[in-house]
């Protein structure tokens, strides 16, 4: 029986994650530094008597301990800006994959760049951003981008970095076609979100937002982008503004654009402006119920090929958190499985992106890429 590790596992989208590894007949344990909340998170994801392993971050050691006779480890505890890495040394330690459920841009950017060669040597992949934006939004951009692009053997597009800027080392996977521009956008309303959302948001406000141009990372220009945009489903067009997404960090890892950007409603860019300490901790622990379940995600991409011709596509569908879970279990499931190269790499690089995609529509998703 597949074993799978769930760290975390006392938080919201963790006790999801626990409830999902049982739904889909996997044997869960349950990993973090508090044995009563672990226990009690088994509970109520309708997984009493399920193992419980206490290991805090300070010991990477204790932690690859608990990880080690898992086939993978799915990582819900957030920030990951402030605990994310010792996680991912440890599943390295104990040659164990990893995926984890990070939105925020600037880790997500440390870890595709810093765990390769551990993550190689170990044999394990390790596959960030396996949640409800980074996880759809690298897939669906990599679907747009191979509609409008064109197929190309070799050759990134390369630049001189500026102070503070990063160059992309490389390009891979499954498309690898090139064109001049991906716009990414994350287009859900304002919703039902955790604390643990609004804590991790607020862990990274100050942090600059990245935009990518010609093998460049550098700062986003927030005025570069697109005012509004057509939303799939509603009339009219939607305020958007500039936002640290994982698509500016995980798409020119497979796709050859000049340009990546990303935008979300400005509605929901200034709810995150304002989260001061005290907003945070006024936003309830676990959404209301009802509210999650009602609430719907999508993401949007929109890819410019060289030729100028042009393609659409988003995905959508609801209860951002419950799909997190399902994106980050079948995810580790397909990581166990076999296929992927061992490394860090994004979802569209792990995982077939129609046919991840195609999983999720047994889940109410839906998902269309056109000519546009
Ligand atoms: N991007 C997306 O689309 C998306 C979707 C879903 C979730 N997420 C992310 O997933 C993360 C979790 O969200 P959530 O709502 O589940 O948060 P949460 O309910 O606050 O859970 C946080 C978890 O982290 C653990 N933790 C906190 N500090 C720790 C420490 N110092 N050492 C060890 N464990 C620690 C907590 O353990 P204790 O119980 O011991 O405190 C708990 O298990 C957030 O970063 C959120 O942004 C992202």
């Amino acid at each position: 029986m597949l074993r799978i590790a769930v760290h975390g596992a006392s938080g919201f989208t963790g006790r999801l994650t626990v409830a999902e590894v049982r739904r889909r007949g996997f044997t869960p344990v349950l990993v973090g530094r508090e044995e009563s909340r672990l226990r009690k998170a088994a509970v109520e994801a309708g997984a009493e008597g399920a193992e419980v392993r206490v290991a805090g971050l300070d010991s990477v050691e204790a932690l690859a301990e608990a990880f080690r006779d898992c086939a993978v480890v799915v990582n819900c505890a957030g920030p990951f800006t402030v605990l994310g890495e010792p996680v991912i040394r440890a599943s390295i330690a104990a040659g164990v994959h990893y995926v984890d459920t990070t939105g925020e841009q600037l880790y997500l950017k440390r870890v595709l760049d810093g765990f390769h060669e551990d993550a190689v040597r170990a044999g394990v992949s390790v596959v960030p951003a396996m949640a409800d934006d980074g996880g759809p939004g690298d897939l669906i951009a990599a679907l747009v981008a191979e509609r409008a692009g064109s197929s190309a053997a070799s050759g990134a597009f390369g630049a001189s970095a500026a102070s503070g800027a990063s160059v992309a080392s490389g390009v891979s996977g499954a498309s690898a076609v090139s064109v001049a521009e991906v716009l990414v956008a994350d287009l859900r309303g304002p919703g039902a979100a955790s604390r643990g959302t609004a804590r991790s948001m607020a862990a990274v406000f100050g942090q600059e937002a990245l935009a990518y141009t010609d093998g460049v990372w550098h700062p986003a220009d927030e005025s570069a982008g697109p005012a509004s945009i057509a939303v799939p489903g509603e009339s009219g067009e939607a305020q958007v503004s500039g936002m640290a997404l994982p698509g500016v960090v995980t798409i020119p890892r497979h796709v050859r654009a000049r340009r990546v950007r990303s935008v979300i409603r400005s509605e929901i860019a200034a709810m995150f402006a304002a989260l001061t300490p005290e907003v945070v901790d006024s936003v309830p622990e676990t959404p209301d119920e009802a509210a999650r379940m009602a609430s719907r995600w999508l993401m949007l991409a929109e890819a410019t090929g060289l030729d100028g011709s042009r393609a659409r596509g988003w995905v959508t569908g609801s209860d951002g958190y419950g799909m997190t879970a399902v994106i980050a279990v079948e995810g580790a499931r397909r990581l166990v499985a076999g296929g992927a190269p061992a490394g860090t790499l994004t979802p569209a690089q792990a995982f077939d992106p129609a046919g991840f995609l195609d999983h999720l529509t047994t889940h109410g998703v839906t998902w269309q890429v056109a000519s546009a």
